[in-house]
């Protein structure tokens, strides 16, 4: 299935939305985000997707927020189109999100890549927040999850000057989970797709809760949520199934309750 925006592909339990502007780089303009928002959305609701993987094309992954849209807005305008939501509506998907980046995550991309559980980039991707060389800032994250991600004094760096860092120094700063060769970032972000996807689902949900819960938190709430969590499994089929898989040296067949 198509839109103008985004494609949505399936491959089993992997769902495959891949940003479809490529004469603007695949700025997301709202239009853009709903488009994604839909498609996430979709996905999240299939009860057979496990796992989603969001891409671009090996040139770009997305440039950033619409420039053209928004270079005549007002604080009111912007305010009015509340692109927000959009962001917001992204946050609720409860499966595993992968970004496999390749080219330019800048701006809106680098934030989009970083509203996902887990970067796979491409030798080739280049992560930036450059808004401050327009006269703006990070609107979506940029400024909060770039500074947990790498730390305060790189995400302060990538911040003040806008300048873009390489795959393997956002590698290296733990912004992205690996770099491989451009020929590789799809396919090696769909093999850990798909190893997530034979993982058991609600133990898979329950531990991105947890984390994410944690990271939005202080340590004593997102241990509150772990431990919650992980007694809660023990209601669980797939916990009895995958003890017992074990203990009959057997592979375990997790059925998702
Ligand atoms: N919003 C709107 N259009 C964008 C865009 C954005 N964020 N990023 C790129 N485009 C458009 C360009 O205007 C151009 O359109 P045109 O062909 O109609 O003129 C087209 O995409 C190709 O971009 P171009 O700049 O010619 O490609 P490039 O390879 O020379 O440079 C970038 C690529 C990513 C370095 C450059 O496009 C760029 O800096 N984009 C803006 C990044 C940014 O500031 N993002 C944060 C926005 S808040």
């Amino acid at each position: 299935m198509s839109n103008q925006l985004v494609i949505l592909d399936t491959e089993e339990a992997v769902g495959i939305i891949t940003l479809n502007r490529p004469d603007k780089l695949n700025a997301l303009s709202p239009e853009m985000l709903a488009a994604i928002c839909d498609a996430l959305e979709g996905l999240d609701a299939s009860p057979e997707i496990r796992v989603i993987v969001i891409t671009g094309s090996p040139r770009v992954f997305a440039a950033g927020a619409d420039i053209q849209a928004m270079a005549q807005a007002s604080a009111a305008d912007i305010e009015a189109v509340n692109t927000r939501s959009y962001w917001l509506r992204m946050r609720q998907i409860n499966k595993p999100i992968i970004a496999a980046v390749s080219g330019y995550a800048f701006g809106g991309g680098c934030e989009l890549a970083m509203q996902c559980d887990l970067i796979i980039a491409s030798e080739t991707a280049r992560f930036a927040q450059p808004e401050i060389k327009l006269g703006i800032i990070p609107g979506a994250g940029g400024t909060q999850r770039l500074a947990k991600a790498i730390g305060p004094y790189k995400a302060m760096e990538m911040l003040l000057t806008g300048e873009p860092v390489s795959a393997q120094a956002a590698f290296d700063a733990g912004l992205v989970n690996r770099v491989v060769p451009v020929e590789r970032y799809f396919d090696e972000a769909k093999e850990l797709a798909r190893t997530i996807a034979v993982r058991p689902p609600v133990a898979v949900r329950m531990a991105r809760q947890a984390l994410r819960h944690g990271v939005e938190h202080t340590l004593q709430q997102g241990l509150e949520v772990e431990r919650r969590n992980f007694v809660s499994l023990f209601d669980t089929q797939d916990q009895a199934e995958g003890m017992q898989a074990f203990l009959d040296k057997r592979p375990p067949k997790f059925k998702g309750k």
